[in-house]
């Protein structure tokens, strides 16, 4: 647990003072340290640290981009962690400005740890003094503690087994969270809902689950409503296991499959930001909860579902099923809502997206250019990396079938990130075509080794860029 105080009476008893400096001259006031850094032949160089005395220095030299402020506090605070395993207190020298948001949602990720299933739990106490104690600061605080708790929020559940954390446990969840939360309505649409509905494919990929199949609906209206608020629809997968289904997954590939229900969780966590610090315009999430599984009742390869468009789907592999949750629920997220400036779909879709893209990057699918242009460069200062996958008019054919209007697995060799997007194009209205993109987050939402200030297993990847893209 990290708190992060401004400028306060206690600060000069801190047990730690972190310094951050580019350069010999910006240490050179204190004469010790000066001293001591230069016996020490410290290069100041960006990602080094040395502590002196109860001082920790780190060193800035060639930090060029904004993001790389959020990494330096984080590992200045990991740094810290390694010199005091119990609880402590540290204070920053320096004021930081321009970089504020992104140094202290730095300092607040440093401390995520899961431990659910750990017997002996340890928690740690980490109390940060800023010393630029002004009204701006304090609201930057706000936004970084309240975009790094979402962040959590994705990463616990997305780390919580199926067991735990399936369609009927999550939903209450998020029912519970946004009970008394202001402009923010939550409906659900059981079993019986969908069934109304038309949404066979979101049912028949549930059939095998002993949960429901649910969608969650979450709506988030600002107070201030103006010609200038855009509305936004997000659409996410939320697989809360994915065992392949009777087209079994290899053994090996089903240990990491609680987390395919990532890009419904960052819808979660993107509406719990937006909603707490108060987004200025409208967004509608769709979270698509099903479980892949096995059983008697289990949807078959081969099978033909008609989807909640009347477009027919020939089933040839029933691990393609996520494209089958989403084809529906984007379906009826268009229905609804008449006045869309924007939808998105957001899934650990496609494996081709991970050999694509690695856990570092997701891809993006879509017509629109700007759509892209604009979410790649807001995720470069978030540390999100969105790659265009690059559709060609060659690869329709991927989704032809002989048998039914489309089949739910690509024909083609290679671009499988792109054959899925496409085949979930065909759930868009026409006019809407030009307003959708798709998201696989396969690769960055659930990560084999750390990397930047993302823990191993769930990263909680996507929260800040949709926060930043809708908020
Ligand atoms: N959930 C998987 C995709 C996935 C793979 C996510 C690895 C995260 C890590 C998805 O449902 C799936 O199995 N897709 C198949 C589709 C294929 C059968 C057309 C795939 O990508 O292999
Ligand atoms: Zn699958
Ligand atoms: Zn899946």
């Amino acid at each position: 647990m990290t708190i992060v105080k401004l400028n306060d009476k206690n600060q000069s008893k801190t047990d730690l003072k972190l310094v951050v400096a580019k350069n010999a001259k910006a240490v050179s006031k204190n004469k010790e340290l000066s001293k001591e850094l230069k016996q020490r032949g410290f290069t100041f160089e960006f990602g080094k640290f040395t502590l002196v005395g109860n001082t920790i220095v780190a060193g800035t030299d060639k930090l060029k981009e904004v993001e790389d402020w959020r990494e330096l506090s984080y590992k200045a605070l990991k740094y810290a962690s390694t010199i005091f395993t119990e609880d402590f207190s540290i204070s920053i020298e320096d004021d930081i400005k321009q970089t504020d948001l992104q140094f202290l949602e730095g300092l607040y990720l440093s401390t995520y740890k899961f431990d659910k299933y750990k017997t002996k739990k340890k928690t740690q106490k980490i109390t940060v003094y800023v010393s630029s104690g002004d009204k701006k600061t304090k609201e930057t605080i706000t936004t970084a503690q309240k975009k790094v708790q979402a962040q959590f929020l994705v990463r616990d559940l997305v780390n919580t087994m199926p067991e735990e954390a399936n369609s009927e446990t999550i939903s209450k969840q998020i029912k519970e969270h946004f009970k008394d939360v202001e402009g923010v309505k939550v409906k659900l649409y059981k079993k019986k809902d969908l069934e109304k509905l038309n949404m066979n494919c979101h049912l028949a990929v549930n059939r095998a689950s002993k949960f429901e199949p649910i969608t969650v609906k979450i709506e988030y209206t600002p107070k201030k409503v103006t010609k200038n608020t855009k509305h936004y629809v997000i659409v996410g997968k939320g697989l809360t296991y994915d065992s392949g289904g009777l087209s079994i997954k290899p053994s090996a590939h089903m240990t990491t499959m609680k987390a395919d229900k990532g890009g419904a969780m960052t819808c979660f966590g993107v509406a719990d930001v937006i909603s707490q610090l108060k987004g200025t315009n409208k967004v509608t999430f769709y979270l698509g909860l099903a479980e892949n599984m096995i059983s008697s009742d289990s949807y078959r390869p081969d099978d033909i579902l008609t989807a909640k468009n009347g477009t027919t789907i020939h089933i040839e592999n029933t691990d393609a099923e996520g494209r089958l949750v989403l084809f529906d629920n984007l379906v009826l997220a268009q229905e609804e809502n008449k006045d869309i400036d924007e939808i998105y779909s957001i899934a650990t879709l496609t494996g081709a997206a991970v050999y694509q893209f690695s856990d570092f990057a997701a891809g993006m699918v879509g017509e629109n250019e700007d759509m892209k242009h604009k979410l790649k460069k807001l995720g470069i200062i978030e540390d999100e990396i969105w790659c265009n996958a690059e559709l060609h008019k060659f690869m329709r054919k991927f989704i032809d079938d002989d048998t039914a209007d489309i089949t739910n697995t690509s024909k083609g060799y290679g671009m499988g990130c792109q054959s899925a997007g496409m085949f979930l194009s065909r759930a868009i209205e026409e006019e809407n075509i030009k307003k959708y993109l798709h998201l696989d987050i396969a690769g960055p939402a659930f990560v084999k080794e750390a990397f930047g200030t993302n823990p191993k297993n769930a990263t909680g990847w996507g929260v800040r860029s949709l926060y930043e893209l809708f908020k």
